[in-house]
């Protein structure tokens, strides 16, 4: 197993826009992220990924990119963009950057000029066709409700975009468009960026021909005809020949659709792709038949499957990133823990949890204090793109019940995420001195970081310590997986095995007791506590115990 500083690393993710506002505008910016990086350091994570802070028109809040060289007027200038990485650098930190090239925003000036005639030099970098029979050129829908196409008067083409209609298709088919963006990227890890976070990264290569999803519906998910498609190899291999094999970088491919066999490729062992990619299969276990918003409520025995699908699948082949939650799902501690009694005792769970398995592991911002998903009542106070497309489709245009949709909401939209971290407990909890572009959750009195920080039994100090031991103990990182007590309906406990020694991981997911019976074939001589979050005798015999909700503890054999 060749080791490498990113697999040892824990990263942590910045939603700039909510993290800290340094001048009064209501919106996070890069000063304010500078004027936390000893909490960081504090935390002790070895890299900072950036949301996007490119210039941008904002339809999905930095994820359509009008320039890729450019900083957002909102977030600062490209001296506070050095001063960051600076700053984060000095303190022995790296940075990894947002890459969103599957689109840029329709304001960039490549499809500024695309759009202006069908033989600008610009029109082959995006994704144009004529309409047929009248319709969209086939029946794929957008990621955010509606035709992926729309119509563009000027040369009476549609263009393409699997995102918002401010966010159309790069064409990587073109040569020219590939070599530009090697090239940004180049100009990027040039000015000391430390690696690269690939937006739907798997997304870049459409089916031949742009085929119809069959069945013959005017709109279809068409997931199949774009998501891994028969190029992305070829491009990612030839970036990484390009670009990143010249960088002593950290890569992760944002991947919806990946199987296992797909991540064994784009997260290969030699090298010549990714790194590691995010999987969303985990993050499907509490959907249905209708895909995100039809919610259903999730099963441990489906989480152990998938998790250890992936833990199994890529063992020897590729490594995993692990995450619970980022700026697009929900609150992990309101999902999969409780938000409610047990919130400080679940968030340590659940993070012991995930950082235990074989991966890298992702900190999204306030997880460390156990920040929680919000309500808000009515939809305007939401701002993300995604709820408002999809409640305009089904209450507006549907007629679908106005409440049901909203309890959705609560439970998957990802503005859950993106309410302002909260610093303290004065007005908008610290975020801000004006009005925050989005509300703070009013919980901020109870949860917050100064508090966290003063009480030494804290959710901050737990990940602290997590942080710590993935230092000390190699079988963290390097360890292979083993699913213990499959069946078990309330613990999900696993082991990590590595030369003469095993990691005995211990999650009790219910709020309830729950008894665990170690296996009769886990023979070890001595055994080390290593991490736990209720007052345990540390001589307490394992082989049989009750463990209390939400109780979780990691042992150490040998
Ligand atoms: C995935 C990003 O994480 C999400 O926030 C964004 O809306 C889409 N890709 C489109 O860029």
């Amino acid at each position: 197993m060749e080791k490498k500083w990113w697999k040892e690393s824990v990263v942590y993710q910045i939603y700039p826009r909510s993290f800290k506002d340094s001048n009064g505008d209501g919106i996070g910016d890069l000063k304010g992220i500078t004027s936390k990086l000893d909490y960081l350091k504090e935390l002790g994570i070895d890299v900072l990924w950036l949301s996007p802070v490119y210039k941008s028109p904002n339809d999905d809040n930095g994820y359509d990119i009008s320039d890729y060289q450019a900083i957002m007027d909102e977030f600062g200038t490209m001296e506070d963009w050095d001063e960051l990485l600076a700053g984060l650098h000095s303190r022995g930190m790296k940075m990894m950057m947002d890459l969103v090239v599957n689109h840029s925003s329709d304001e960039h000036h490549w499809f500024v000029e695309s759009r202006k005639s069908k033989d600008n030099p610009y029109r082959d970098y995006y994704i144009w066709r004529p309409g047929k029979d009248g319709q969209e050129p086939n029946n794929w829908t957008s990621f955010f409700s509606g035709s992926a196409w729309q119509y563009d008067e000027h040369t009476d083409e549609y263009f393409l975009h699997l995102f918002s209609k401010k966010q159309p298709d790069l064409n990587w088919e073109n040569p020219k468009l590939r070599q530009e963006v090697y090239d940004m990227m180049t100009w990027w890890l040039d000015k000391g960026i430390d690696g690269f976070r690939m937006d739907v990264i798997n997304l870049i290569s459409k089916a031949d021909g742009l085929p119809s999803s069959p069945g013959g519906k005017r709109y279809d998910w068409g997931g199949d005809y774009f998501m891994n498609g028969p190029r992305v190899h070829e491009y990612l291999q030839e970036m990484n020949s390009e670009v990143l094999s010249k960088y002593d970088m950290i890569t992760v491919g944002e991947c919806p659709g990946a199987s296992t066999e797909d991540a064994a490729q784009y997260a290969n062992n030699e090298g010549t792709e990714l790194n590691m990619i995010f999987t969303f299969e985990h993050m499907d276990i509490d959907s249905g038949p209708g895909g995100k918003w039809d919610v259903k409520p999730w099963k441990l025995a489906d989480l152990k499957e998938v998790m250890s699908k992936w833990q199994y699948d890529l063992e020897g082949k590729g490594w995993n990133s692990l995450y619970l939650n980022n700026h697009d799902q929900p609150r992990m501690v309101s999902r999969f823990g409780d938000d409610g009694s047990y919130r400080v005792e679940s968030a340590k769970m659940l993070a012991t949890f995930l950082h235990m398995l074989k991966g890298t592991p992702y900190i999204y911002q306030g997880e460390e204090i156990g920040m929680t998903n919000v309500r808000f009542d009515s939809i305007e106070e939401y701002n993300d793109i995604e709820i408002h497309n999809m409640y305009g489709e089904k209450v507006i245009e549907g007629n679908e019940d106005h409440q049901r949709v909203m309890e959705a909401i609560y439970v998957k939209g990802r503005d859950n995420a993106r309410t302002p971290v909260q610093w303290d407990d004065s007005e908008n909890a610290g975020f801000t001195t004006g009005t925050p572009w989005l509300k703070v959750n009013p919980n901020y009195k109870e949860i917050n970081a100064k508090k966290a920080l003063e009480d030494k039994d804290s959710i901050f100090y737990y990940y602290q310590k997590l942080i710590q031991l993935r230092k000390e103990h190699d079988i963290i990182v390097y360890g292979k997986y083993e699913l213990i007590l499959e069946d078990n309906e309330q613990i999900y406990a696993y082991t990590r095995s590595l030369a003469d020694e095993k990691l005995l991981v211990i999650c009790n997911f219910a709020g309830e007791n729950a008894t665990f019976t170690l296996p009769n074939d886990l023979k070890y001589g001595s055994r080390e506590l290593l991490i736990h979050n209720y007052e345990v005798d540390a001589h307490e015999e394992i082989s049989n115990f009750v463990l209390k909700p939400y109780e979780a503890r990691v042992y150490l054999l040998n």
